[in-house]
């Protein structure tokens, strides 16, 4: 009676410790930063940890590729948050992309995904790499197959979303796990939190960035640092790549691109839609004499000649945007 009782027990606090530990989980992941603003949740696929977990070893795992070599990871990183140190990634038999692989931080937040915006949320957005010839080259229904044959697979699945693996879990997983990838503790955040202060140097690179001469921070806006609007910031006359024009057809969105976030930019390069730019002090040298025109370039693009200390201060401010803790968070790792 006595030893049942005390078996009982026992099983009892592993069970309500083990619903404990799922609980705190869930408190870290849905924990939203204040100085951010709220993250909307589709209404079917509001986040608990057994599809965020499932989402995580789906990013990490490459059996979503057609001969099993590339993950989501392979090309984002999270030591370069969540992005690569190539101008245009590797796929499968190692295919060179056309596009520079940009950051997943804080990507829970874009209204449309991609550089041109031709996709309009993370859900649907998993469905270009994998089927993408040059990426990953399979189908989700062929993923799907595969997590069928793995018995854990199948009941992660189940318990998950209360089905089977198929393309609807595929996609919903993969982006609950995205949306939980948030930077906001960067020397940035803290400053602005009143917790740290700027150098000198930075604080001249922050006033810079924010000037009416440089006008950085009409487009590298708000609390992401973009307004996800697209430009074209003059990096040469002939783009071999029409950016947003693919999207809509039209001239006038030729050659424009959607703004990029440039939070942990230092972790991100090379820089630009083609990694055409390799160093954040070359990009800052691009806006001072580099801007070439272009029948479409934006309003508030063009040369600002800086002087060689202005450039070293807003290279300064730049870096204050890195998020080591976000880069390191062994949450995120697998
Ligand atoms: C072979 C490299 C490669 C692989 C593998 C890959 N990506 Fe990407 N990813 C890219 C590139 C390049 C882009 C930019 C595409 C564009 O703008 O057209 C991108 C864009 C994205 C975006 C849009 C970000 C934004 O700012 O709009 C998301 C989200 C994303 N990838 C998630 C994933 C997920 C999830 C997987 C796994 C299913 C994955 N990627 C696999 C290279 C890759
Ligand atoms: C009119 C809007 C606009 C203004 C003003 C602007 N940018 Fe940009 N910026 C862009 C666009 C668009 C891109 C991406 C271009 C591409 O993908 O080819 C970009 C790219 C960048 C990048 C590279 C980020 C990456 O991950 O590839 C950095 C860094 C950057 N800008 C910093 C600045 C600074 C510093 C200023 C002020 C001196 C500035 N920008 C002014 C629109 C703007």
């Amino acid at each position: 009676m006595r030893i049942s009782f005390l078996i009982l027990l026992g099983v009892l606090s592993v069970v309500l410790l083990g619903n404990k530990g799922q609980e705190d989980l869930l408190d870290v992941l849905k924990a939203e930063p204040k100085h951010f603003p709220q993250i909307d949740y589709p209404t079917d696929n509001d986040i608990t940890v057994e599809r965020w977990k499932l989402g995580k070893r789906l990013f990490y795992d490459p059996t979503l590729s057609r001969d099993s070599s590339i993950s989501c990871a392979s090309c984002h990183l999270p030591g370069f948050a969540f992005s690569d140190t190539l101008a245009f990634s590797l796929g499968v038999e190692k295919r060179v992309g056309v596009r520079n692989a940009p950051s997943l931080a804080n990507v829970a937040y874009h209204p449309y995904l991609s550089r041109d915006g031709g996709v309009p949320s993370l859900e649907m957005q998993i469905l270009v790499p994998v089927q993408e010839h040059l990426e990953m080259d399979f189908s989700t229904l062929e993923i799907a197959d595969r997590m069928m044959k793995d018995s854990s697979y199948y009941n992660e699945s189940m318990v998950a979303y209360n089905r089977y693996p198929d393309p609807y879990v595929i996609t919903r997983a993969l982006a609950c796990f995205e949306r939980t990838l948030i930077s906001s503790n960067s020397k940035y955040d803290r400053v602005q939190l009143g917790k740290e202060e700027f150098t000198v140097e930075e604080e001249r690179g922050h006033q810079l960035f924010t000037s009416e001469r440089t006008q950085c921070s009409t487009c590298h806006s708000g609390f992401n640092f973009t307004n996800y609007k697209f430009e074209n910031n003059g990096l040469r006359i002939h783009y071999s790549d029409s950016g947003r024009m693919r999207v809509t057809k039209s001239e006038i969105d030729r050659d424009k691109f959607k703004v990029p976030s440039l939070r942990n930019v230092e972790l991100t390069g090379p820089y630009m839609h083609d990694g055409s730019i390799k160093r954040l002090e070359e990009v800052v040298g691009h806006y001072s004499e580099g801007i070439i025109e272009h029948k479409n370039l934006s309003t508030g693009i063009k040369n600002l000649y800086l002087t060689e200390n202005e450039r070293k201060d807003l290279v300064s401010f730049l870096k204050t945007l890195t998020d080591p803790g976000f880069c390191k968070n062994n949450l995120y790792t697998q």
